[in-house]
């Protein structure tokens, strides 16, 4: 369901290029929860953002859902991405002046799929925990909830992927317990696929497997020994 082959990132040019990723090659199979791991610096952002197709990769290609998505134009690969992706970052990025439920909403207002959308956001709100804070408005929430909000936007529109780069990085040690627990049941429920950039491994307890990058590579025993 999402391959990744030979995949490199290159920024800037010439004298100032740092070469951020290379020779990245793994594949996920649907409703995989995965981890990618490793030190500051180490690629884990720019790979989510290369798989995010949030940016391109230098060289190299990947597929999601069988459809080479380095042949999309901008315009394809944004409306791509919209409807086969969901977002969650480390920050809840949630719009202030709109209430909880017009956050969650908020993708489907792009897509322009409203109709029912409204119902399914009550649902996943519920899911969440957040079915009494429906109209409250975003700023008035707190950092815990706001993470729960933005988990339930990126998954309004179904998403075949779900990614989230250190969703637990900006919370305390509760709400990133049940933020963890969240992305794990919801994991299982929904047969999404999850993959998660983070800084605290055990956090995460068993997961199916776990990408370790180190100076822009993955190393190798560690994607074995967590295949085993
Ligand atoms: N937009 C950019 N322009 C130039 N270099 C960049 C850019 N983004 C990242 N880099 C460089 O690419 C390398 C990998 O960065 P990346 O942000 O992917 O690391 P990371 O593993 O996510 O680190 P952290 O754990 O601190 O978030 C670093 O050397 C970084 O300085
Ligand atoms: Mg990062």
């Amino acid at each position: 369901m999402l391959e990744v082959h030979n995949v490199e990132k290159v920024y800037g040019e010439a004298e100032t290029a740092v070469r951020a990723l290379q020779n990245i090659n793994f594949a996920v199979k649907r409703g995989e929860f995965i981890l990618i791991v490793g030190s500051s610096g180490s690629g884990k952002s720019t790979l989510l953002n290369m798989i995010g197709l949030l940016d391109r990769p230098t060289r190299g290609q990947i597929l999601v859902d069988g459809a080479d998505t380095s042949t999309l134009d901008d315009n394809h690969l944004s409306s791509f991405r919209n409807s086969k992706l969901g977002f969650i970052f480390q920050f809840s990025n949630l719009l202030s002046d709109l209430t909880v439920l017009e956050n969650v909403l908020l993708p489907r207002r792009i897509q322009g799929t409203l109709d029912g959308a409204t119902e399914e956001a009550r649902m996943l709100l519920k899911t969440v925990g957040l079915e009494s804070q429906l109209k409250k408005f975003a700023n008035k929430i707190s950092g815990g909830q706001a993470q729960r909000v933005a988990i339930t936007r990126a998954l309004i529109n179904k998403p075949a992927i779900v990614l989230a780069d250190e969703p637990t990085g900006n919370l305390d040690s509760i709400s990133a317990e049940t933020t963890v627990h969240l992305l794990k049941s919801l994991n299982r429920k929904l047969n999404q696929t999850f993959i998660i950039v983070t800084h605290d491994r055990p956090q995460f307890g068993d997961v199916d497997k776990i990408i370790t990058i180190k100076d822009g590579r993955i190393v190798e025993g560690e994607l074995e020994a967590s295949m085993a």
